[in-house]
């Protein structure tokens, strides 16, 4: 017979354990399956929210996330497989899904998955029509030496050029300088992995990919306007190994949102 008040203690730490997680808005949560009771999280009430999901670890198991817009009520059981009224599917693509909807008397979001040793995944509520997380534009390769790489990012920040116009046609001069810098630039981090190394078949996702070590030394980053598109991040990278295939990732992670948060993307590049 246990002591009373380590019962009542027992019996608090269940309670606290039935109840359900609230998400918090406008901001990135992460967890891992093997610390979820129960799996699955309430969802504020919102007029519109942006759901989205990114998986951090490998998992083979393909786990599935459901979300439910009709109420954020601990009377509602799990939202599942096996559907109803407003349960929908965020299906993962390269680990990375979202859904977005009305949530006017909040949410439920779960989680089900087979894998017993846990993987871990983050979850964004985005306020904004842009869901926390999202796929951006592929990486550029600039040129290549046989152990040297320049990378630039997709651009991120326009300027003006000015156009010429009747009567006046001046052309521009020839050996042109850059144009004024961007106020502020985004955090892009690059990661470059062997391509035989594999890990392109993990989850294309912030959080997992810069988990994962990078080749190479970057010497330089810094922003470039390589052409009219606007400003990228350039990176200047040393040390490949020549004849080898490298794929590059660039993860984009702003701390101020609404903006994209821990986004990243894939470019195939062969250096020769
Ligand atoms: C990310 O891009 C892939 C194609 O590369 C697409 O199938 C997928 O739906 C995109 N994911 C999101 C969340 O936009
Ligand atoms: C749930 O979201 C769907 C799709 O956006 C929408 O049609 C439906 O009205 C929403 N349910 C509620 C209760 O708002
Ligand atoms: C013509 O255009 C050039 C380049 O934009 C500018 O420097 C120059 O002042 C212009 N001249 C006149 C007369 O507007
Ligand atoms: C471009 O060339 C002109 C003429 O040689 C020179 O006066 C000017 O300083 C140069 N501008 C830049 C940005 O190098
Ligand atoms: C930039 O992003 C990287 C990786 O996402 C992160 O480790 C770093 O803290 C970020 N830096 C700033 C200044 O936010
Ligand atoms: C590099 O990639 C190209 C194109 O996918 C392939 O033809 C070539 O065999 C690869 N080289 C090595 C060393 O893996």
């Amino acid at each position: 017979m246990l002591p009373e008040s380590l019962l009542c203690l027992i019996s608090a730490t269940l309670a606290f354990a039935q109840a359900r997680q609230q998400l918090t808005l406008d901001s990135v949560a992460s967890f891992n399956t093997l610390r979820l009771n129960p799996p699955s999280f309430s969802i504020p009430q919102e007029e519109r929210l942006a759901v989205s999901i990114a998986l951090c670890s490998v998992t083979n198991s393909q786990p599935r996330f459901f979300v439910s817009n009709i109420s954020n009520s601990d009377a509602q059981s799990d939202p599942g497989p096996a559907g109803g009224t407003s349960v929908f599917e965020i299906k993962l693509v390269d680990g990375l899904g979202s859904w977005a909807g009305g949530f006017p008397n909040g949410g439920l979001l779960s989680v089900q998955s087979s894998d017993a040793d846990g993987f871990s995944f983050d979850v964004g509520l985005s306020t904004n029509t842009e869901p926390l997380h999202q796929n951006i534009t592929l990486p550029f390769l600039g040129d290549t030496t046989s152990n040297q790489a320049i990378i630039l990012s997709a651009p991120f920040a326009k300027f003006d050029i000015p156009v010429p116009s009747y009567p006046n046609y001046t052309l521009p001069a020839a050996n042109m300088s850059q144009p004024p810098p961007p106020s502020s630039t985004p955090n892009m981090t690059l990661i470059v992995t062997e391509t035989s190394r594999g890990i392109t078949g993990g989850p294309r996702t912030g959080c997992f990919l810069s988990s994962q070590t990078t080749a190479g030394a970057i010497d330089e980053q810094t922003i470039w306007a390589r052409d009219i598109s606007g400003y990228r991040s350039q990176w200047l990278l040393s040390g490949l190994t020549p004849s080898t295939n490298y794929t590059a990732f660039v993860v984009q992670d702003s701390t101020k949102p609404p903006l994209s948060a821990h986004s990243c993307t894939l470019s195939h590049s062969v250096l020769g």
